[in-house]
């Protein structure tokens, strides 16, 4: 089958390709197409092929989807915190982009599964206790709003079979490995990963503030899984929250110390940021696994865990192992 990965250069769009090429994929790979507006490092794997390409530009959609395409994952975006400050730039790649691509899709293949990469923050203002997959969304972001409204496209176009669409939305992915990104939520991965390193990080929220998370390993395993399900078991609504948990930030520290000892912790230092504050805050943090786990999502057990995988992903890569 011929795969597209969508922001592929990108922190999940690469796991995302290396989990896809892997032997035990449950998609059988023929083709693997990297798509990024920065080049995606070339693998040495003979059905990959790479692409530097800006989805922004007319034409991009069209490049990409032929007849031929099996199942499109869609992760292409401008984050959180980029997407607030400049509108425009958000609107256009994560909007009109992926709309593009959504009539590009219903032009030439429309047998074709699309799955697209949301995110909880589609949630915020006044919310029940606990979220499930069909909350109504009333994001609080620029970001949220255009993740929304692909989402009901993703759900007209597949209610008139101009595609075969799901959509996954995203707990904030901790611990991202790398620099800080622009994403509002880059503190959930600072305050851990900066340490691990002997570097100081700066908390911008309080410390009992929650935030709603899944590991890197756990989003990509359910990135792909949701391409496997049959759209007759969706139904109607082709919208999963991915299974998550809840943790503070005291909790994440916690977890810090009980891996790494308290020097770690002490190069945390507390700075509140208002604007970041009240976006965390409007984030729910509560959330309805139920129906996820039973379509076979996976969810992380425990945050320790969580740091130790990624603690141990990191000591493979400097060892060259992964
Ligand atoms: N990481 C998280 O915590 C999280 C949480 C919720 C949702 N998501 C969603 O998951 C997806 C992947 O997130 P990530 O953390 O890997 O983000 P990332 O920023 O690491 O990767 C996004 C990639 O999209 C590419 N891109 C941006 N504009 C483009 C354009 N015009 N044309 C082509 N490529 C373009 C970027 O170059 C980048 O490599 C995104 O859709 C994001 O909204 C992520």
């Amino acid at each position: 089958m011929k795969v597209v990965v969508t922001g592929a250069a990108g922190f999940l769009g690469s796991q995302l390709a290396d989990a896809l090429l892997k032997s035990n994929s449950p998609l059988l790979i023929t083709q693997l197409v990297l798509v990024d507006a920065i080049r995606p490092a070339q693998r040495s794997d003979p059905r990959v092929s790479v692409l530097a390409l800006d989805l922004r530009i007319p034409g991009a959609a069209e490049r990409l989807i032929d007849a031929d395409c099996n199942v499109f994952f869609h992760l292409a975006a401008v984050v959180s915190g980029q997407s607030e400050s400049d509108f425009d730039l958000g609107l256009s790649v994560n909007f009109d982009a992926t709309r593009a691509l959504l009539e590009a899709a219903r032009r030439t293949v429309p047998s074709l599964i699309f799955v697209f990469a949301s995110t909880c923050g589609v949630f915020g203002g006044e919310l029940p206790d606990v979220i499930n997959d069909k909350t109504a969304t009333m994001p609080q972001t620029s970001y949220g709003t255009a993740k929304a409204m692909c989402e009901l496209l993703i759900n007209d176009y597949s209610r008139r079979k101009f595609l075969d669409g799901r959509f996954v939305r995203l707990p904030t992915v901790s611990i991202r490995a790398g620099r800080p990104n622009t994403a509002m939520t880059s503190y959930a991965s600072g305050i851990l990963r900066e340490p691990l390193n002997g570097e100081q990080a700066v908390c911008p929220v309080r410390e009992d503030q929650k935030i709603w998370i899944s590991s890197p390993g756990t989003v990509v395993h359910n990135i792909i899984h949701a391409a496997t399900i049959s759209a007759d078991v969706l139904g109607d609504w082709r919208g999963i929250n991915l299974p998550g948990f809840a943790v503070s930030v005291e909790e994440q520290l916690r977890a810090l110390e009980e891996v790494s000892g308290p020097k770690a912790v002490a190069l945390v230092r507390f700075k509140r940021d208002e604007k970041i504050c009240h976006m965390v805050e409007s984030l729910p943090i509560k959330f309805d696994n139920s129906r996820a786990l039973k379509l076979g999502f996976h969810v992380d057990t425990n945050f320790v865990d969580v740091l130790r995988e990624y603690i141990q992903e990191e000591q493979n890569k400097k060892s060259g192992s992964i």
